[in-house]
């Protein structure tokens, strides 16, 4: 199974939210990285074949996703970012809804909804009106439609916006089991939802994928750029203007830098392994952009 990517182009007027992106998809789970107005959404759109391209192609297993039409809906899952709930539906009614909708058989859709219900934590109020939720229930049972056809794409759309840090660990473990056997890409600004669970990530920026590959691959391309070093906290607020500090930590009077840097920052600084946070904030930090971009 695979879902491949040929120079993909999406044009707003002049504005390029998809520059020629080319890329094969095949099992696993995918994270895509990058900043706000990167062409995140615009490429899962495009993913979804709810918008034509300005130009390329996706294909499923060698066909235009486009040729394949409903065909291709049946085998995908899709959480949009900006999601249109039912208010006065009750969770369990919604997702009966969305599965007629997918033309599901009520029989399976009844299994199926109860079982994600209680996968993303939603069986206890299954019967409330989903404008009672909040934004994190509502997540939740966003993702539980996406993956009510147990679709071979899953493709989610910052699935883990307004998500708390227990209700993330929980997701994780839902895509990791979900994943065998399918394509899974979900899109991010948080590093740790992709870092231990993605086996590829893509880093997209600017309509282009400036780095796609495993995540301990990816984090080597900043080696050497990652530093840590103790100072006097009073001259924290200086530095933060001059460097692109990643995290801090205060003891005392002395702070504990860590600084993403292409040359040593200060002379106490030690270099340190970076982590896809670093790679992050390297890529995407406004303040402190890297020479080579
Ligand atoms: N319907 C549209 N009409 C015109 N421009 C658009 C449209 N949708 C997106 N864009 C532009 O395309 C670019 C990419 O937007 P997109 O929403 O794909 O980014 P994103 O990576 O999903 O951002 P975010 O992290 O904020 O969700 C932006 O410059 C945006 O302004
Ligand atoms: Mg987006």
């Amino acid at each position: 199974m695979e879902l491949r990517i040929e120079n993909l182009t999406k044009q707003y007027g002049t504005n390029i939210a998809v520059n020629d992106l080319s890329a094969t998809l095949t099992c696993g789970v995918y994270g895509l990285l990058g900043a706000n107005g990167a062409g995140k959404t615009t490429l899962m759109r495009l993913l979804c074949d709810i918008q034509s391209p300005t130009a390329g192609s996706v294909s499923y297993d060698g066909m235009p996703i486009r040729e394949m039409g409903d065909r291709y809906r049946a085998l995908l899952g899709y959480l949009p970012q900006d999601f249109g709930y039912y208010p006065d539906f009750t969770a369990f009614r919604f997702l009966m809804y969305m599965a007629s909708i997918k033309g599901l058989s009520r029989g399976f859709a009844k299994d199926r909804a109860l079982a994600l219900l209680e996968e993303v934590d939603l069986i206890r109020v299954k019967d409330r009106k989903i404008k009672t939720f909040s934004g994190g229930m509502k997540q939740r049972l966003g993702i539980a439609q996406a993956m009510l056809g147990d679709p071979r794409v899953l493709i989610l759309d910052e699935p883990t916006a307004g998500l708390d840090p227990k209700e993330r660990v929980r997701f994780r473990n839902l895509i990791s089991t979900f994943s065998q056997n399918k394509i899974v890409l979900l899109s991010t600004h948080i590093v740790s939802d992709v870092e231990y669970i993605a086996g590829s990530i893509l880093v997209m920026k600017k309509g282009k994928f400036i780095h796609e590959g495993r995540p301990h691959e990816i984090i080597h391309s900043i080696d050497g750029k990652v530093w840590e070093c103790m100072v006097p906290s009073t001259t924290v607020p200086g530095l933060m203007e001059r460097f692109n500090i990643g995290n801090l930590r205060s003891e005392g009077d002395q702070t504990l830098l860590r600084i993403i840097s292409d040359e040593k920052p200060l002379e106490s600084a030690a270099s340190v392994v970076p982590n896809l946070e670093d790679l992050y904030l390297y890529y995407f930090s406004e303040e402190t952009q890297p020479a080579s971009l």
